[in-house]
């Protein structure tokens, strides 16, 4: 799958004072979609396919700590440099630099296009940060999707994954491997292997999902929004069966706005 007209995503990528070149049309009804699911699962994969046909921003809280990481030692905050030994180690961030790092991306949150959250939130205390910034300004979740496979095929999914290092388009050295050999389709850039994902550092990611992660699935199901899908099959077979799910929940919190609206209005509020 070509990945075109991306988003600049520079907001997010670079902070406050990044500018998006190309920013989402704002949408009668903004997607607003969190993404859950082991490391590996394909969430990346699939957020890059929602986000080409939902048009909505991939919002990923990983990739701007490998950004960070392609910047100069004196360019990184003493939070930031901290931040990138503990991505290194495969171990979770902790919570004050995530949200710091989150909150000054607001605007990212309020954007009119809607936004695709991958990798964040990552814990109970990251979700309710999460819920008070968003409720604070009435924004709610669309849905929060969370990818389900055996361990044993994420753990292959991980092993096998290469990434470019210009564009960042990711590979799989079998399921989805580039024409060339180590290069990328879509600008040739060399295709490297993340540093999380050696053997110990995907031990050590596993175990944060299993710990601090997978209990938010609970949490998103108390609210209402939790739409589990499995990530067995294709990229294009999994969006597939995700999307049309989607599609009934954004019509049914629409349905219900109006009512609630139509009800305010006959009561006088
Ligand atoms: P992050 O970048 O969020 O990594 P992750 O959650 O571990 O997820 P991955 O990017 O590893 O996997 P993915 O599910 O996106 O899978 P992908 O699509 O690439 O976080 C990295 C680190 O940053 C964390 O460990 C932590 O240190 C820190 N961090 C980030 N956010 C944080 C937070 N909120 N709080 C605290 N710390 C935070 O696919 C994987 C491979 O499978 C690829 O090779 C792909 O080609 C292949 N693949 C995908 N789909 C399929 C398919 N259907 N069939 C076959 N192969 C497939």
């Amino acid at each position: 799958m070509t990945v075109t007209n991306k988003p600049t995503r520079a907001a997010w990528l670079q902070g406050p004072s990044g500018r998006c070149e190309t920013v989402p049309n704002g949408q009668f009804l903004p997607w607003r979609i969190v993404l859950l699911g082991a490391p590996g699962v394909g969430k990346g994969t699939q957020a890059d396919l929602l986000n080409q046909r939902l048009l909505a921003c991939h919002l990923s809280t990983g990739d701007v700590f490998r950004a960070a990481a392609t910047r100069s030692e004196g360019e990184l905050s003493p939070a930031m440099k901290e931040a990138l030994g503990y991505m290194r180690r495969g171990e979770l961030v902790p919570d004050t630099t995530v949200w710091d790092l989150v909150q000054e991306r607001g605007a990212c949150l309020h954007c009119a296009g809607g936004f695709i959250l991958d990798g964040f939130p990552r814990t109970a205390a990251q979700a309710v940060s999460l819920k008070q910034f968003l409720n604070k300004d009435g924004l709610g979740l669309t849905a929060v999707v969370t990818y389900e496979l055996p361990q044993s095929e994420i753990v292959a999914r991980l092993g096998g994954r290469r990434t470019c290092e210009k564009c960042k388009a990711v590979y799989h050295i079998t399921e989805r491997s580039p024409k060339v050999e180590g290069r990328c389709d879509h600008c040739e850039g060399a295709l490297f292997q993340r540093e999380d994902d050696r053997p110990e550092a995907i031990k050590v990611r596993l175990e944060a999902y299993d710990r601090s992660t997978a209990p938010l699935i609970e949490f998103y199901r108390k609210a209402g929004l939790l739409l589990p899908v499995s990530a067995a099959g294709t990229p294009e077979e999994i969006y597939e069966r995700t999307v049309p799910e989607l599609e009934v929940r954004r019509l049914t919190q629409f349905a219900e706005q109006m009512w609630a609206a139509a009800e305010n209005r006959r009561s006088g509020l």
